[in-house]
């Protein structure tokens, strides 16, 4: 998280995507690479290579870039001089990922920059392809030392980072044995979102909430992450992951450990991720008996969303008709601390819901003794602080309020801190915050090796029971429904509801 006020010139950088011709590249990296650069954060000496098999010339690599920046840059179209300046950075080598000549040309490549820089450049090794690949790129990374300056060298990995403790260890075992962890930047893009950052600031740059965030006062906590998409054209990935491995492991989690973390002592990258793997390891495990109770999934079938017809969960493309996948989950969680215990953290995720919205809900406990008459409620809501990811960024405390009137009614009204309204101009995208602390050498927003494998071995009893148990329900709801009716029930048993913010656009 870079921590100036203003742009700040990082050493020369080269940038090698594998997956250069991926739907990451496009849609996110080379965008994000684009407005770093015409917002002035780009090192003054820099090179952007993407990789891919299919033999193309730097020339039409940059025309298909352009394009990409055209369609999903936050920035919209392009600048035809500043697109000029910036293409000149980008190169493309035709390459096979198991090839020792795809690796001699890179090292080849580093010496060339480096001559005509007459600098060491740091070199940032993007790993924007299948799992399957993670492997053989980091043992040819590694045979070729081309990444052996843990000074001078990082790699860049997506997720999914395993699908199991098991294979998620195996991982870092691999990474580990060839590179130093601080050369190590595991994304978790949700870490990047300007909303999700600020939960950071909230809680750590303001004395009024810290005597309130504890056991004490709140009551539950929700974090819900709810798409409208349905699994699109990722149905053979998605089918061999599902909503815990998608979304829980890695971006609910992070959120959770954001909300319930102790304060670190410093801003330092290891400090605070110390502090979020501390959640992690006082979470509660379930037993199979609690799994019943806490945790529910389902899958949606076919309904009509916006007006057009989606098919069910089962006729997407590349998913087995009898798939046993989950495209939903709601589990309660208890963290076992001096702060939390007793605390429940409800967390909840699902594709095909009637809103994309991604929010985290704190419910105070209600006030101790009520002073006023029952026909003065008109409402009555225990406080609660909204932080609202997306699309709304805003931060809310619902708070009782008289009405303006004659008579004594109370209601619940907003305190609203709203990005619109409060800061003009446009908000990075997570990836440009992710791509500068990579070249920056910040880890505070990626996840260090321990942090993934408490997550995979707080999940495992789910997962394990999930896979080991076919569901006999499934789908259980219907596209553009607020999931399965299980997963009311597993709020509304302890008298609570799932909250979620008044939509402005819906009528
Ligand atoms: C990705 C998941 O990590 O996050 C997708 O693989 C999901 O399935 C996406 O749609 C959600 O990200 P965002 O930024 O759109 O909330």
């Amino acid at each position: 998280m870079n921590s100036s006020k203003s742009p700040v010139q990082s050493q020369p950088t080269i940038f090698f995507i594998f997956g250069g011709t991926g739907d990451l590249t496009s849609r996110k990296l080379v965008p994000a690479l684009y407005n770093l650069f015409i917002d002035g954060w780009m090192p003054d000496k820099f090179a952007i290579i993407g990789l891919g098999r299919t033999q193309q010339s730097d020339e039409q690599f940059r025309n298909l870039l352009l394009d990409d920046i055209n369609k999903f840059s936050r920035s919209g179209k392009a600048d035809a001089q500043k697109w000029k300046t910036f293409a000149e950075y980008v190169y493309f080598q035709v390459s096979e990922i198991t090839e020792d000549k795809t690796y001699i040309e890179q090292a080849q490549r580093i010496k060339k920059l480096e001559e005509e820089w007459k600098e060491e450049p740091c070199v940032i090794y993007y790993l924007a392809v299948a799992p399957r690949f993670f492997t053989p790129i980091a043992e040819n990374l590694a045979k070729h030392k081309i990444a052996a300056n843990p000074e001078k060298s990082r790699v860049v990995i997506e997720k999914p980072f395993g699908r199991d403790l098991a294979s998620g260890k195996a991982l870092n075992k691999l990474l580990n044995s060839i590179f130093s962890e601080k050369q190590i930047y595991r994304i978790d893009h949700y870490l990047g979102k300007e909303t999700v950052q600020n939960i950071l600031a909230f809680r750590f740059a303001n004395s009024i909430l810290e005597p309130l965030w504890n056991r004490n006062y709140i009551d539950h906590v929700q974090i819900s992450v709810t798409e409208q998409l349905g699994v699109g054209d990722r149905g053979g990935y998605y089918d061999e992951a599902g909503a815990l491995r998608d979304m829980v492991q890695n971006h609910i989690l992070q959120l959770l450990c954001l909300v319930a973390m102790e304060p670190p002592v410093s801003f330092q990258a290891d400090e605070v991720r110390n502090r979020k793997v501390d959640v992690l390891l006082a979470m509660r495990k379930f037993t199979a008996e609690d799994l019943q109770k806490n945790a529910v999934r389902g899958q949606y079938s076919k309904g009509w969303m916006e007006g057009k017809e989606v098919p069910g969960y089962r006729e997407e493309t590349g998913v087995n008709p009898e798939s046993n996948t989950e495209t939903f989950a709601a589990i309660k969680f208890f963290i076992d601390n001096w702060r939390w215990h007793g605390v429940p953290f409800y967390l909840r995720t699902g594709k095909r819901m009637p809103e994309s919205s991604s929010m985290i809900s704190i419910q105070f406990k209600d006030v101790p003794h009520m002073i006023f008459p029952t026909e003065t409620i008109e409402g009555w809501q225990q406080n609660r602080l909204i932080i609202s990811i997306q699309p709304e960024m805003s931060i809310r405390l619902q708070v009782q309020a008289k009405r303006p009137g004659l008579d004594m009614v109370l209601n619940p009204v907003d305190l609203i801190f709203d990005y619109s309204g409060t800061y003009k101009g446009e908000t990075p995208e997570a990836y440009e915050t992710l791509l500068l602390d990579t070249m920056l050498g910040d880890q505070t927003l990626f996840m260090r090796g321990d942090q993934v494998e408490a997550a995979w071995d707080l999940l495992m009893p789910i997962l394990h029971t999930w896979a080991g148990k076919k569901s006999t329900s499934f789908p259980n709801y219907k596209a553009d429904s607020w999931g399965p009716e299980v997963a009311e029930g597993l709020i509304a048993k302890d008298g609570f509801h799932w909250f979620t913010l008044p939509n402005k656009n819906k009528k």
